[in-house]
């Protein structure tokens, strides 16, 4: 996924900089010590000076990439780095924030899905926070997600553009032309789901996904140019909610419709408004919070 630099490319003038941030080239630190991300888009200073003094301890993601290395030895530029990590920010984070979104919102209006994943949970984690070995025991947790990514998968469509000419389902394709695939539009397909506009986790068997062709379902797109980060995002996603969940419930309370803006990613139009309940046995208590689930 490509993505656009908000306020631009900025370079490493004096006059150019932020007028937050600090003369000296570096990433002025936040209040734990780390660079202030946000700082990173308007700042034209050298960000990564920062982190070469301090972060590389951490072995944090801005970390591996200063270490990257190709096969001739060489490292990447700091401009590199710093694109690198611009997109893996912005193509990591709005996806998957909008698919834990779709995922709130709708086990919101399916009160049987949301005691079935919540038993799961409480079954399985016993009221300890989950972890990454946790994850392997939610299949049900995983199958929620997956069917949320189904019906609201975060990035609605792709393109692609081949390099001769070809023939796809009886059409001629020619070179060079932009071939539009919408995720949106396949995994609503009847051919493929039964009663596809139901929001059933319980349809993602083994035995389903094995019938299912391959390309019916591709939240992650597919092919050289798939998502890299499918797996860390299925991984965050599952456990925001299992930590969420375990101790709350979600109500909506805006409109039940999402209202899908599609773009590069399908955002709701609106801010989608939930009320949080503290979970207490089998009780709901309204606790004094209230939560924005929108990706805004
Ligand atoms: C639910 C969450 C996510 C969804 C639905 C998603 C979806 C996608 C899709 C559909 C593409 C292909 C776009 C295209 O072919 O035009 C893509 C590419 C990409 N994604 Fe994700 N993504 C998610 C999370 C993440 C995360 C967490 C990261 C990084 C930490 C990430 C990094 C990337 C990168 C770097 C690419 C470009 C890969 C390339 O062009 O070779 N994504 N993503």
């Amino acid at each position: 996924m490509t993505t656009e630099e908000p306020g631009g490319a900025s370079s490493a003038s004096g006059d150019e900089r932020s007028p937050t941030g600090p003369d000296d080239g570096r990433v002025p630190p936040g209040p734990d010590g780390y660079p202030v991300v946000g700082s990173l888009v308007e700042y034209a200073g050298d960000p990564f000076d920062f982190e070469r003094e301090v972060h590389r301890e951490y072995g944090d993601v801005v970390s591996k990439l200063l270490d990257a290395r190709d096969e001739a030895g060489h490292g990447m530029t700091d401009r590199q780095v710093r694109d690198e990590m611009m997109t893996l920010l912005l193509a990591g984070h709005e996806t998957t924030a909008l698919a834990l979104t779709s995922t709130f919102f709708l086990l919101a209006q399916h009160g049987d899905v949301e005691a079935t994943l919540v038993a799961e949970l409480d079954r399985e984690l016993d009221g300890e926070p989950p972890t990454v070995a946790d994850v392997g025991d939610l299949p049900y947790l995983e199958r929620v997600v997956k069917e949320s990514m189904r019906l609201y998968p975060p990035v609605p469509g792709i393109v692609r553009e081949p390099v001769e000419d070809d023939e796809i389902g009886g059409y001629h394709v020619p070179a060079g032309v932009t071939v539009g695939m919408s995720q949106h539009v396949v995994h609503r397909d009847p051919r493929w789901y039964d009663d596809p506009m139901a929001f059933r986790p319980e349809r993602w068997t083994d035995e389903f996904e094995r019938s299912l062709p391959r390309l019916a379902y591709f939240p992650f797109a597919a092919g050289p140019r798939r998502c890299i980060g499918d797996r860390f995002a299925m991984l965050e996603a599952r456990l925001v909610l299992a930590t969420i969940l375990q101790e709350y419930h979600l109500e909506l309370v805006s409109s039940p419709s999402l209202d899908l803006r599609p773009s590069i990613t399908a955002r709701p139009r609106n801010p989608v408004w939930m009320q949080v309940h503290e979970r207490d046995g089998t009780q709901w208590e309204a606790a004094e919070m209230e939560a924005e689930a929108s990706a805004d």
